[in-house]
């Protein structure tokens, strides 16, 4: 299964922060914010990516990443010239997602938690016999995103995007797991009355299908990084799970328990940052 980062968008809302640079590019607390979706992806197993950003940006990304096969992956980039909706992600990446089922994360978004890495397992499996799986987080201000209404047996209702009136508190998360043939729905979607290709709208026709899995996030955490007081919270939060020495989002050891990178290279990387925490967590798998 393929997987998708949007790191898109001018970042205007964090300005003057993100004048001159991306918004995935900043840290929270102590990486880039970009780590944290690509840990994501790759917890879920997904070791082909592509990144998604403005003309602007995109070549930081790889300076950053550059093929991937430090990591044992394959990272490729595609640009977004103009931010015209979160679905655009599926035409930009048609060549790169081919006959394969898609995952898409937003760049801002951070997931965590003891259950993460199983229920990111099922999403991928769950694409794989044909069904789409959003993730479902309760939230006290849910006219904020797109609001998922869910029955006893966990059956979706009904997605709406930004409801004035919500149906419910639970909140879709910008993570989105798709069966292969996501390229072709996402051409039907057309644009909404603020002229954007929503997500909520794809994840409606997946929802008339029948084929729409919404599975709550339970006791994971989950973060929309999107202004200065989430980026500062999230960073104080990410700073207290990592107090017992677990780190949080270490792509290099989630790789290296993957299979995907060897000792020595684990090694190599962790003594390029032997002076920080990071880099000494890194070494500490490797003893
Ligand atoms: O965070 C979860 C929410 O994300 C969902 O609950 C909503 O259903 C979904 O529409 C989205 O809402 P937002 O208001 O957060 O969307 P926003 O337009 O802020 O875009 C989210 C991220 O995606 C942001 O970091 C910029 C990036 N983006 C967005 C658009 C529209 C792009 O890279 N390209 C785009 O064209």
């Amino acid at each position: 299964m393929k997987g998708i980062i949007l790191g898109g968008g001018n970042g205007s809302r964090l300005y003057p922060s993100t004048l001159v640079t991306n918004k995935l590019l900043i840290p929270l607390y102590d990486k880039p914010l970009v780590y944290y979706p690509l840990a994501t992806l790759m917890e879920a197993g997904i070791d082909d990516v592509l990144i998604i950003s403005n003309r602007r940006d995109l070549d930081r990304f790889e300076m950053l990443f550059g093929d991937g096969s430090q990591l044992g992956m394959k990272i490729s980039y595609g640009m977004q010239e103009v931010p015209t909706g979160i679905v655009s992600a599926f035409l930009i990446g048609a060549d790169f997602i081919g006959e394969e089922g898609c995952a898409l994360i937003l760049g801002d978004n951070l997931f965590h938690g003891p259950d993460m890495h199983h229920l990111l397992r099922e999403a991928a499996k769950a694409s794989e016999k044909g069904l789409a799986t959003v993730f479902g987080y309760e939230v006290e201000d849910p006219e904020r995103f797109g609001v998922a209404e869910v029955d006893l047996e966990g059956r979706v209702l009904s997605i709406e995007e930004k409801p004035k009136k919500p149906k419910s508190n639970l909140a879709v998360t910008g993570l989105y797991f798709y069966p292969k043939g996501v390229v072709e729905m996402a051409k039907k979607v057309e644009p909404s009355d603020r002229g954007e290709y929503e997500i909520t709208d794809l994840n409606n026709l997946y929802l008339e299908e029948g084929v729409l899995r919404c599975q709550n996030l339970g006791t994971s955490f989950w973060y929309d990084a999107g202004t200065f007081d989430s980026l500062l919270e999230g960073g104080e939060k990410i700073k207290e799970m990592q107090k017992g020495g677990e780190q949080v989002a270490a792509i290099e050891a989630i790789a290296y328990r993957n299979g995907w990178i060897s000792t020595d290279a684990l090694k190599k990387v962790g003594q390029s940052m032997a002076k920080n925490s990071y880099g000494q967590y890194l070494l500490s798998l490797v003893k």
